[in-house]
């Protein structure tokens, strides 16, 4: 029987500023999310600026609330874990900053997270462990790749976009049709209440390709609008978000089934903040029911930016001693492979 690890972990990637104590990689003691969007809101996107002076601000409060949460100190932790990239280089410092100092302070191991690999092992922290081979949709604002993962840590980066990331085009369809940021929630409730029935593109590429693209669909809906308004007539939006959604879903589920089938995988692990998506969500768990594959979808709290899905992704590496060095630096252009 192991002793139990703790890792602190730190995420500070974008505009959440989120510390958690997770133990054995599975289970977590707290998870304490800061959001700024608020602050963000009234510029209709992430001000890296304001990020970085949000995150400077927040992160000893925020650290200090999940130790309490969790109920345990500095001396009981095992290891400190950050986000080390990709995201905002000055947001990023902030978490490196921090995490530097306390692995310093207590003489602690300090790990170095890529960002999506949290992503992908939020799972860890709802199911017994992963089934492999896997295959993950990877589906933020900054990101839309399916990994293939022959076992742990090894990820393989299959398919990636070529222009927008999903949650990026949700982002900005929303602003056209003049609702807040973030716009992905918006956009997925209104098409709960919609039809699709304006015929969008759907970018398949080659038909072997695992790629993305969804700049072509933005720029369809973006037109749609100006057609509207150039007519004078009223914009249906449900239908609209609807079509959108649709477009959307159909390209990733039919791209991820033909990954999960070529690859021969046992389990398709969904993550990222656009799998808070609930149309996604549902037709990704409808197109597996017949197949031998499972399906894991994390709670929303658990898809969208946070600490935690650092934790446990840092385990892997504490248990086989990837340590990172006091020149640990925010680096946004970090390699999921080479994590
Ligand atoms: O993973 P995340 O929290 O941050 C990044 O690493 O990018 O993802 C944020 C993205 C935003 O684009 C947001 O609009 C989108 O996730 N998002 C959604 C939903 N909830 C969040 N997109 C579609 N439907 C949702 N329900
Ligand atoms: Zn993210």
């Amino acid at each position: 029987m192991m002793n139990d690890e703790l890792i602190l972990a730190i995420e500070t990637s974008c505009d959440e500023t989120s510390a958690a104590v997770v133990r054995n990689g599975r289970h977590v003691l707290s998870n304490i999310v800061s959001s700024q969007v608020e602050s963000h809101k009234r510029f209709g996107g992430v001000v890296p600026e304001i990020a970085s002076r949000h995150h400077v601000e927040q992160i000893t409060i925020i650290v200090e609330e999940a130790l309490n949460e969790a109920d345990v100190s500095f001396a009981d932790l095992d290891a400190v874990a950050v986000t080390e990239g990709p995201g905002l280089v000055g947001a990023l410092l902030i978490g490196v900053h921090a995490a530097k100092a306390i692995a310093f302070a207590y003489d602690l191991p300090l790990i170095g997270v890529h960002h999506i690999a949290g992503h992908i092992y939020a799972n860890q922290l709802i199911m017994e462990s992963f089934h492999f081979p896997a295959i993950a949709l990877v589906v933020s604002g900054g990101h839309t790749e399916l990994v293939f993962l022959k076992e742990h840590g090894a990820f393989e980066v299959i398919g990636e976009t070529r222009d927008d990331a999903v949650g990026e085009a949700y982002d900005k369809v929303a602003r056209t049709i003049g609702l807040p940021y973030p716009g992905g929630p918006h956009i997925d409730r209104l098409a709960a209440e919609g039809e699709p029935t304006i015929s969008l593109p759907r970018a398949w590429l080659e038909p072997d390709s695992y790629d993305f693209s969804f700049s072509g669909l933005k720029s369809a809906v973006i037109n749609t609008v100006h057609n509207y308004k150039q007519r004078n007539e009223q914009l249906p939006i449900n239908d609209l978000a609807a079509s959108f959604q649709a477009s959307v879903i159909d390209v990733l589920v039919q791209k991820t089934k033909r990954a999960a089938s070529e690859y021969g995988v046992k389990q398709i692990v969904l993550a990222g903040g656009v799998a808070a998506n609930k149309g996604l969500r549902t037709a990704l768990k409808d197109s597996f029911a017949e197949w031998n594959v499972e399906v894991s979808i994390p709670p929303l709290h658990l898809c969208t930016d946070n600490a935690a899905m650092i934790g446990a992704a840092a385990s892997l590496k504490l248990r086989t001693k990837q340590f990172s060095g006091y020149d640990l630096n925010g680096n946004p252009a970090i390699d999921l492979e080479q994590w």
